[in-house]
């Protein structure tokens, strides 16, 4: 469960500039539930990804997930419950090109004692497996196509076993059809894996999806 109370985010990117990126925000998601965060460009919707899956710290309000006050702990603390707690999945795929496809995602899992890398490796493997690409694992991400790229996202950020996966514009670098396979993917692990999914998009096809909606406008939830 994440909840956040009052939370706002302002940027000072100089002197006398102030961006105000969210304003006020309070919401709660509940386990297994499937989110859609939609809002224009510039709206707050990354910057909302970015605290929900605390990679950023509000400037004002709090954070809890599964009633523990992320907000306040300091930043060892709060990468090992992000590690724990949390999968991420970009537009960009994000998959490190010097690394095999295996190896990017076992990657999130490195930090656990040596005698669970077999399990993790495994895992992976069943992962790469389900989503039709095993040929893949000792290839490198420059190789893959981009639907392909983005299961193979999908598999790292799954590989910890998180409850909450975090997708800001999974779709936004594909083609339709490779966009609607995604998402089949995404669908699929939320309903059978239970996992909690949040979803930024500004595509209203997509984010038909989600059982609920959250808009934003100019930092503010407008509608919940
Ligand atoms: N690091 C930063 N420094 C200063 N301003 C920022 C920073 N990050 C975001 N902003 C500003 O905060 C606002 C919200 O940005 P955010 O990236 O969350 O929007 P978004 O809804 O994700 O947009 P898009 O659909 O284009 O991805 C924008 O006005 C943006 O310029
Ligand atoms: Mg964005």
């Amino acid at each position: 469960m994440i909840r956040l109370h009052k939370v706002s985010k302002i940027y000072r990117p100089s002197k006398d500039v102030k961006v105000t990126a969210l304003d006020n925000i309070s919401i709660e998601i509940k386990p297994n539930e499937f989110v859609a965060i939609l809002g224009k460009s510039g709206s707050g919707k990354s910057t909302l990804m970015y605290i929900l899956g605390l990679l950023e710290k509000p400037s004002i309000g709090e954070v809890y997930i599964n009633n523990k006050l992320a907000s306040q702990m300091d930043d060892r603390k709060i990468s090992s419950l992000r590690n724990e707690t949390i999968g991420f999945i970009f537009q960009q795929f994000n998959l490190i090109p010097k690394l095999s496809i295996i190896q990017n995602i076992v990657l999130p899992a490195v930090y656990r004692p040596g005698n669970q890398h077999q399990k993790v490796l495994e895992y992976g493997q069943y992962l790469l497996s389900r989503f039709g690409i095993m040929d893949k694992q000792n290839a490198f991400p420059n190789q893959l196509s981009g639907g392909q790229q983005q299961r193979v996202a999908i598999a790292r950020a799954l590989v910890n076993k998180p409850e909450i996966i975090i997708a800001d514009e999974p779709t936004g670098n594909l083609d339709t059809k490779t966009g609607v396979q995604i998402m089949d993917l995404l669908g699929e692990i939320h309903r059978q894996e239970k996992k909690t999914i949040i979803l930024v998009t500004h595509d209203q096809q997509i984010a038909r999806r989600a059982k609920r909606q959250l808009f934003l406008e100019d930092g503010c939830l407008i509608k919940q």
